[in-house]
């Protein structure tokens, strides 16, 4: 049995003093990853360049000693590898070129091309599993299907995902061909992930909670589903976490039927509420406001000891409830560790 405190969370187990990581604890507000951005040309280049994209994984790990890292890359990478045009405009977010007709799918890759597209992450992977200490163990990730979607109709980041819930309305056969496509794409990249060296999947649906309830079973839960599905058949040891981020009482529903070993939180979560109806089922991660790590203070000790007591009666990964921002402190992250690792002895 693999008995790093972040397997045995993932498992079930509930643990004195819980194992922690951040979202995007890779990013801009380490100075450490804006040197290693700046000798990048672009973003994406970033993404595809092993030497690069390994070290800027290992950075977070180096400096606050993380519980586990995460595969530095992107979730329109699989949108690129389709055959999509992507940039990332600096200050405004990423551009992609559309897919809305039967014609624009027609122009996509087929799924089992995406990896000579991919091949440089899977390079990522390996040299980052070679340089990790073997007590961390590295996650591997994809966007999940409807939130990729979203960006591949919109072209961009939209506030309320709108193309995208429209054209599920109005061309339901190219939506659906659109998503199929994405979970065929996501599952060999999750399958090539693992087999270069992750040991977790996690896949990040961060527009889950703009599906209407009805769509929410069809377009989050079962994509992830069928997913994590093919990620345990090939590989049951692997854990996978879920993160439909923003669906309120889909929580619970997604929880009982995605048929995933862990859930990300997301800050709006009541943390009684998912101690009650969701850790009995299994691991929950999360959910600190990333905003905290901004303020500091003694407002980011009680909430991040409040997280703590709030899951301490099952299985918890520690974890922010959205990514950090550019504008977080790095030593609010060591204060923040202190108060986690602190709270229990
Ligand atoms: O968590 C990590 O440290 C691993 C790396 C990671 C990145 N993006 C690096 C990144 C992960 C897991 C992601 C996931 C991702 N990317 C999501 C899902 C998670 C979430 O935040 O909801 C989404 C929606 C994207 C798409 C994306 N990537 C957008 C909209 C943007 C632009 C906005 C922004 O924050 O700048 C990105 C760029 C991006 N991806 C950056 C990083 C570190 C910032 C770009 C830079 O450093 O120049």
């Amino acid at each position: 049995m693999d008995d790093r405190p972040m397997m045995r969370a993932l498992r079930g187990e509930t643990l004195p003093v819980p194992p922690v990581w951040m979202m995007r604890q890779a990013g801009r507000y380490l100075p450490e990853y804006r040197a290693v951005r700046a000798r990048a040309r672009t973003f994406l280049d970033l993404c595809y360049t092993p030497e690069l994209a390994a070290e800027v994984t290992l950075q977070p790990i180096r400096r606050f000693g993380f519980d586990a890292a995460i595969l530095f890359a992107d979730i329109l990478l699989v949108p690129h590898a389709l055959g999509a045009n992507l940039v990332f405009v600096e200050g405004e977010g990423p551009r992609l070129s559309t897919v809305t007709t039967p014609d624009d799918l027609a122009r996509l890759a087929p799924a089992d091309a995406v990896h000579a597209t991919l091949a440089p992450v899977y390079e990522t992977v390996r040299q980052v599993r070679a340089a990790l200490p073997a007590e961390v163990p590295l996650i591997g990730f994809a966007g999940a299907p409807w939130t990729v979607a979203t960006y591949m109709i919109a072209g961009r980041g939209t506030p309320d995902q709108a193309p995208a819930r429209l054209l599920a309305y109005r061309d339901p056969e190219t939506f659906d061909a659109l998503i199929e496509r994405i979970i065929a794409a996501t599952t060999g990249y999750l399958l090539a992930q693992v087999a270069a060296g992750a040991e977790i999947v996690k896949l990040f649906d961060s527009w889950a909670g703009a599906l209407p309830g009805p769509l929410f079973h069809r377009y989050a839960v079962e994509p992830a589903r069928r997913i994590a599905q093919a990620v345990r058949a090939a590989y049951p040891e692997v854990p996978v976490i879920g993160f439909p981020r923003g669906a309120g009482a889909g929580y619970a529903s997604f929880a009982a039927a995605a048929g995933v070993q862990a859930l990300a939180l997301d800050t709006s979560v009541d943390a009684a509420w998912a101690a009650h109806e969701l850790q009995p089922r299994l691991c929950v991660q999360g959910n600190l406001d990333p905003l905290l790590l901004v303020a500091g203070g003694p407002a980011l000790d009680r909430a991040t000891r409040a997280t703590v007591a709030a899951f301490a009666g099952g299985p918890h990964v520690f974890n922010l409830g959205h990514g950090i921002t550019p504008e977080a402190d790095p030593a609010n992250v060591e204060r923040m560790l202190r108060a986690i690792r602190g709270a229990q002895g």
